[in-house]
């Protein structure tokens, strides 16, 4: 299972039907699989499924304790305490941080496009969305301490949500906390905005203004954050650099909407093709790939008996391959989600990257808005070629991430 659980669970999934034991023992897992099902353990049955799996227990545990993790009354508390912060109106101000830093990004990479020489993408893309959701999030820039975080990060992104700690969650988690405590400090120096996201913890005065409480937030969101989003990103520019047929529409799109000019979040409206080829990514590649919950008590899935205790698994990745609803699921089409008739009539719940009910996504509005604008930038500037020796996989480790690392040779566009 550790091996290869996406190709185990999708070939699992087709064997079996909708709900099946893939983990026996006696803490049995579930693979729930279908729409109605989904909607019973996210939405309607809150108070019987819990986040408290062996993988969140190990989160809390050994990397940090936040709203991924937290239950109850401290998951209501803190939920309403950061809701606003991440409300659609706040969307432009995080964005004019992607328009910024995706600019130094690209100057940067100028030198490699130059020499025709590769750069390994999904690093790049990481060290890029680390930066934009700590500036966005916490306006502090976390440039200098270089790529050490997210290095780390990488090394030890396959050991988080195991039940036992291991020695790569020990050094990034420390260099973690550590940015996470200059970021607090440089935010009680500065003084931030009164509505900003630790200026809220900090004024809620109860359990979260805790100061392990709330370095625990700044980790949890800025993990949460980056590492999904980086995800997207990469693999969208990964079906970009393997379709160029799909990169020039969306460069032609671009070009019809911001000819001479950088794409800015004003556009997206007008650029529903590269929406819709983000969607797309999301679809083939969720960078949530698996949500588990436990049962407090026992259920009926379909004509499965859940025991109280059971883990309960919804996996996106193998949902948005369920032939009962994508057509040829297989196949990376855009155009899915530009057809108005193909909108109206999915079946809710069939489509889940940012999870469903009260316990959804709460940065769905800032990556609906980051991804697009950041691969929109890219692909005005370059086309990406990947050397055609090498077979990339998506491997289910916290997030979906390609192995090996995706690396790309990029070429200028110039402007006229
Ligand atoms: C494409 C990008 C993203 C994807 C696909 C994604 C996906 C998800 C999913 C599926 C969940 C629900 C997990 C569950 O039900 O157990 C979730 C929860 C969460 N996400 Fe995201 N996410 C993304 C971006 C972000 C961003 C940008 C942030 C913050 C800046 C963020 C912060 C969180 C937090 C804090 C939770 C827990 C919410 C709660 O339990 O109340 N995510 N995300």
């Amino acid at each position: 299972m550790r091996r290869d659980p996406l190709h185990l669970l999708v070939s699992l999934a087709r064997q079996k039907g909708d709900c099946f034991v893939y983990l026996p023992g006696k803490q049995q897992s579930f693979l729930v699989n279908r729409p109605e099902y989904v909607r019973q353990v996210l939405v309607e049955r809150t108070e019987t499924y819990s986040k408290e799996t062996p993988a969140n227990v190990g989160f809390g545990a050994h990397v940090a304790d936040g709203l991924l993790t937290s239950e109850g009354e401290a998951w209501r508390a803190q939920r309403k305490l950061m809701r606003p912060v991440f409300a659609q109106r706040n969307v432009p101000a995080f964005t004019d941080v992607v328009s910024d830093v995706v600019g130094q990004t690209v100057r940067a990479w100028e030198r490699a496009a130059d020499d025709g020489k590769e750069i390994n993408l999904s690093a790049e893309v990481s060290q890029l969305l680390f930066r934009i959701t700590v500036i966005g999030l916490f306006r502090v820039d976390p440039a200098d301490w270089g790529t050490r975080p997210t290095e780390l990060l990488a090394a030890a992104l396959p050991y988080v949500g195991r039940r036992h700690s291991h020695p790569t969650i020990r050094a990034a988690r420390s260099v973690i906390r550590e940015l996470a405590d200059s970021v607090i400090a440089q935010h009680r120096e500065r003084g931030g905005d009164p509505d900003d996201l630790l200026s809220r913890l900090i004024a809620s005065g109860g359990p979260e203004a805790d100061p392990v409480a709330i370095r625990d937030h700044v980790v949890t969101l800025a993990l949460a954050g980056y590492t999904t989003t980086a995800s997207v990103v990469g693999w969208a520019c990964y079906m970009l650099a393997t379709q160029p047929d799909v990169a020039e529409q969306v460069r032609a799109e671009l070009a019809s909407v911001a000819p001479d000019r950088p794409l800015t979040v004003g556009d997206l409206p007008a650029v529903p093709y590269l929406t819709a080829v983000i969607k797309e990514t999301m679809r083939l590649y969720p960078p949530a790939w698996i949500i588990g919950r436990r049962a407090l008590r026992s259920d009926r899935i379909g004509d499965m008996d859940i025991p109280p205790d059971s883990v309960v698994a919804i996996s996106p990745y193998v949902l948005h391959r369920h032939p009962t609803y994508w057509p040829e699921p297989e196949v990376f089409e855009p155009r899915r989600f530009l057809d108005e008739e193909g909108e109206r009539t999915r079946k809710p719940y069939s489509y889940i990257p940012f999870g469903a009910g009260p316990r959804s996504c709460i940065g769905a509005n800032f990556a609906l808005a980051e991804a697009p604008l950041i691969v929109g930038l890219l692909v005005q500037r370059y086309r990406m070629t990947l050397p055609n020796d090498v077979h990339v996989r998506p491997y289910g480790i916290f997030v979906l991430t390609p192995r090996p690392p995706i690396r790309a040779s990029l070429t200028s566009i110039q402007r006229d």
